[in-house]
């Protein structure tokens, strides 16, 4: 049974252990970069990149754009581990496979999390290029990858989900981004499965849900960091406004362009953020 939990901790602390091999580093912290926003990897030191397909039972990424390796190095003094991609739900993996390598890093030692994504605007104040922390989510995926029997030893069957996204985090995200200045816009981040986007009636129904940008990640990897505890960390990225919004239609390609022009801002907010994080 592929998703008996005692076989999922074990396979994760397989791949953790291989990790363990690989180098001498033990990162505290570590990011997941969506879809355009790999530039970050590109600047750890002394860096060994690992593509997931090496990982023992890690899933493989299908989507250009997500090159799929995972870069553990340093920034400065700071070790931190850094998956360039990520699988998603809309390419056929279960809501385990999507949250396995969450598990194998939670094994591997990290405590704090950051999960970056590409996310269609649906507040209007938000413009195209923005960088938005998740204040929190809904979980409209239709999956809850801690369904099932639980694991005890990767943490308790019911956990609360009140601070999902670390209040102190976004504090300390809020004092660095332009040094404090120009405050950083926050926002509630709705997932579904995709891969289609959504219509615009679906996006006025979700406006009245109270979210506020769109997408086809990070929710379920929240839901396994939380559940092993650890704190957790949302950027969206947003690529483009969500349907209806400017009457444009929407594409990967737009998706990809703007979170290139963004990509590297988004490295220096997470440049100084990662070492601050590693010491808390
Ligand atoms: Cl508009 N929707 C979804 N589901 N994902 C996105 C997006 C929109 N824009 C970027 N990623």
């Amino acid at each position: 049974n592929p998703s008996d939990p005692s076989d999922i901790h074990r396979k994760a602390a397989e791949a953790a252990a291989f990790l363990s091999e690989k180098t001498d580093l033990r990162p505290a912290v570590a990011v997941v970069l969506g879809s355009g926003l790999g530039a970050f990897a590109t600047a750890l030191e002394s860096p060994i990149a690992i593509p997931f397909a090496a990982i023992p039972h890690f899933p493989r990424s299908t989507v250009p754009g997500h090159s799929g390796r995972l870069v553990i190095g340093k920034i400065g003094e700071t070790p931190v581990a850094v998956m360039q991609g990520r699988v998603h739900a809309y390419e056929g993996y279960s809501s385990e496979q999507v949250t396995f390598p969450v598990r194998v890093l939670a094994l591997f030692g990290i405590r704090g999390l950051v999960l970056t994504n590409a996310a269609g605007g649906i507040c209007e104040s938000f413009a195209q290029g923005d960088l938005v922390l998740i204040s929190d989510h809904i979980n409209f995926t239709g999956h809850n990858p801690v369904s099932g029997p639980n694991d005890d030893r990767m943490g308790p069957r019911f956990f609360d989900m009140t601070e999902a996204y670390s209040l102190r985090l976004r504090k300390l995200s809020q004092a660095i981004a332009d040094n404090g200045e120009r405050p950083m816009q926050e926002g509630v981040y709705l997932s579904l499965l995709g891969p289609s986007f959504e219509t615009p009636a679906e996006i006025r129904a979700f406006r009245t849900w109270g979210a506020d940008l769109v997408g086809m990640s990070t929710v379920q990897e929240n839901i396994v960091a939380r559940h092993m505890g650890l704190e957790v960390l949302g950027i969206s990225c947003v690529t483009n406004m969500a349907a209806g919004i400017q009457g444009e239609p929407l594409s990967h390609e737009e998706v990809m362009e703007t979170g290139q022009r963004v990509e590297a801002r988004l490295a220096a907010l997470l440049e100084q953020m990662l070492p601050q994080m590693s010491k808390m």
